[in-house]
């Protein structure tokens, strides 16, 4: 199992300088008054995996406002036995976030996926059933990153096909040779993208379906679909057929796609499609408590098809999560957070929402650019 065991903060968001010592596998609760800083710190989790974290934040957002130096965190994370130092940082010289694995430079941050996997729920996800298909789609793609880091390239790898070929399109450069083989790179990969959405979206509906009875009282069963017009053919015909129909397609959207930018069809609009099950209902229509329990329904079977098939759970990050819950529901999501047995680490403001998980979490307090263990 990996979790966080030490975390320092410097010049980070709110922090000067902060450190985080014997930080324990289970149940993490960070209270303190709002803008104390805790979202802060789970913030700088979330920067111990590859990507820009929480906030999908730029360097400059993060770096401590009129402070000298850079920005760095540097945690030791216990993985299955093992202890490995991750630092992360901005790099003054080449404006960008390093990272150093035991000391050593990594190449790219994607390094960082061999040690540790994260997953959050913010307060901005409660609208996620509610907002454009783009957030549901990478909330999608990130429970897949979980398990597959190469997804991550190919999702970036067909988004700079895609950005090439609109440039080559608005500028009427007509060159056919050029957005041929940028096209046959966004069918390639497009359909990699969709194969792997449908694979996982299988599993996940299966880890759904398997949650235990307590907690389908409280935290009620999902059904997942897709929807994407690549990721419909691919359930139906062969993935080189499906590859080569893109490609025509792309070809055939060429004009239109140079008048309204991005392409008209392919995996860069798929859609997460959830229903509350037991009412067959869409989330959309659900309310706003019960959007929020479908998605921690969701973000468990997740967990639990990773302890499954990695052996571990994720590390969750449980931004004010105790907030919109009920007393019972509260003590329930404690349950079985205990009983994933990953670390996670909830934020609140009041300590007493948290009063169920007392003789299991521990506590630290979040005050004014200091973090203490109560
Ligand atoms: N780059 C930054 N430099 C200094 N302070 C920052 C920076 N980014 C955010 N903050 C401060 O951090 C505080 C918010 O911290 P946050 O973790 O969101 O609080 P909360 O405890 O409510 O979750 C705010 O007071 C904000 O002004
Ligand atoms: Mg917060």
């Amino acid at each position: 199992m990996s979790f966080v065991q030490t975390l320092q903060l410097r010049n980070f968001r709110s922090y000067e300088t902060v450190r985080m010592e014997d930080v324990h596998s289970g149940l993490i609760v960070l209270c303190g008054p709002n803008g104390a800083g805790k979202t802060n710190v789970l913030e700088a989790v979330s920067l111990l995996t590859p990507g820009r974290g929480l906030r999908s934040a730029a360097n400059e957002e993060i770096q401590k406002k009129d402070a000298n130096q850079a920005w760095a965190i540097a945690s030791n994370v216990e993985t299955g036995g093992a202890n490995v130092q991750i630092g992360t940082g901005l790099d003054v010289s080449a404006n960008k976030r390093a990272v150093r694995i035991n000391g050593v430079p990594a190449k790219t941050q994607m390094a960082l996926s061999d040690y540790m996997s994260c997953i959050w729920l913010t307060p901005q996800m409660d609208r996620l059933f509610l907002d454009t298909a783009g957030g549901r789609r990478r909330f999608f793609d990130k429970l897949i990153f979980a398990f597959d880091s190469g997804h991550a390239g190919r999702v970036t790898r067909y988004e700079n096909a895609m950005a090439q070929r609109s440039k080559l399109l608005r500028e009427e450069k007509n060159d056919d040779v050029w957005l041929k083989s940028l096209e046959s790179q966004m069918a390639e990969t497009g359909v990699a993208i969709a194969a792997a959405r449908l694979d996982f979206v299988v599993r996940l509906q299966r880890a759904c379906d398997m949650a235990p009875q307590n907690e389908e009282n409280f935290f009620p069963k999902a059904y997942l679909a897709l929807s994407g017009t690549v990721e419909e053919l691919l359930a139906r015909t062969p993935a080189l057929e499906v590859e080569e129909m893109f490609a025509y397609q792309l070809r055939q959207s060429r004009a239109k796609d140079a008048e309204t930018g991005g392409a008209a069809t392919g995996p860069h609009k798929g859609d997460l499609l959830v229903r509350f099950a037991a009412k067959d209902m869409p989330a959309d229509q659900c309310s706003t408590g019960e959007q929020k329990a479908l998605l921690i329904g969701i973000i468990l079977a997740h967990a639990r098809l990773m302890r499954s098939e990695r052996g571990m759970p994720p590390v969750l990050l449980l931004d004010e999560v105790a907030a919109h819950l009920d007393e019972d529901r509260r003590a329930a999501l404690f349950d079985l957070l205990q009983d994933l047995g990953g670390q996670v680490w909830m934020t609140g403001t009041d300590e007493s929402l948290f009063s169920a998980a007392r003789k299991r979490a521990q506590f630290w307090g979040v005050n004014r650019g200091e973090i203490t263990k109560k």
